[in-house]
């Protein structure tokens, strides 16, 4: 299934923050965990103010939406998108804009694209529609930069296996997780100023060096003009140069 370029008006709405915001998105079971946590930990070493969180359930309130979502069986796919951005809405405020504006990398697994792929096309809902939706519960808030760890379904479906206790979201057949690759993938076209696309069926070690590439390239475009300051010392950090 095609998704639509984003409507006009609906790209970056961003208030002025001298954060950094990424995302990182894909199937389950990509890595996403694994290098958000090799990401932040290279941050903090080289001191920079990280903070990891993700969706849904990155806020106390978010526990709970998370909960009903995972373990409450059927929700209608109107209520479900609107619970997601409820979420969304909730984190972005009390969480994600406050750091922001103090100037921390924040670092989220999951964001409004796995509302897009996951809600908007698999569950028969228009993706512009609930785009919008969440555009409208962050007050336009999308990432500087949205890490798409791309695999083909069968390789997730491995790493996944030994875990048990499949949630929900997760006993979804195999041609869902072909359509979600698919969703993701036309997102990060639509927008691939935003979206670094990296094959995850490479070790840790290269996949790690790739998202580094790509956070490096980010903090450097966005350092320009203010050598010295901390986006140029994060920058230095994640490539260990200097
Ligand atoms: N590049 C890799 N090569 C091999 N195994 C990996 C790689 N990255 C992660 N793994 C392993 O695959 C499993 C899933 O990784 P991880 O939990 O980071 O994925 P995830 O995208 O966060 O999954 P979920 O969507 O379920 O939260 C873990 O057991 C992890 O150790
Ligand atoms: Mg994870």
């Amino acid at each position: 299934m095609a998704v639509t370029s984003p409507p006009s008006g609906a790209t970056t709405a961003r208030s002025s923050t001298s954060g950094t915001f990424v995302s990182f998105e894909g199937g389950d079971g990509v890595g996403k965990t694994t290098q958000i946590e090799r990401l932040a930990a290279r941050l903090r070493e080289a001191g920079a103010d990280v903070v990891v969180t993700r969706e849904p359930g990155g806020t106390e309130l978010g526990g709970e939406i998370r909960r009903l979502l995972l373990h409450s069986g059927h929700v209608a796919p109107r209520a479900e998108a609107l619970l997601y951005a409820a979420d969304r809405a909730h984190h972005v405020d009390t969480l994600i804009r406050p750091a922001l504006e103090r100037g921390a990398v924040v670092i989220t697994d999951r964001y409004l694209d796995s509302s897009v792929a996951y809600q908007g096309a698999a569950r028969a809902l228009g993706a512009e529609e609930v785009r919008d939706l969440s555009l409208w519960a962050t007050e336009g808030l999308l990432p500087d930069l949205t890490v798409l760890l791309d695999a083909e379904p069968g390789l997730a479906e491995r790493r996944t296996a030994d875990r048990g206790g499949k949630d929900r979201l997760e006993r979804e057949p195999d041609s869902f997780r072909v359509a979600l690759r698919e969703q993701f993938l036309t997102l990060a076209q639509a927008e691939p100023e935003r979206f670094a696309v990296i094959d995850a069926d490479w070790p840790v070690d290269v996949v790690a060096a790739e998202v580094r590439a790509a956070v490096l390239t980010l903090l450097r475009s966005r350092a320009a003009g203010h050598a010295g300051t901390a986006d140029t010392q994060g920058a230095e950090a994640v490539t260990g140069c200097r």
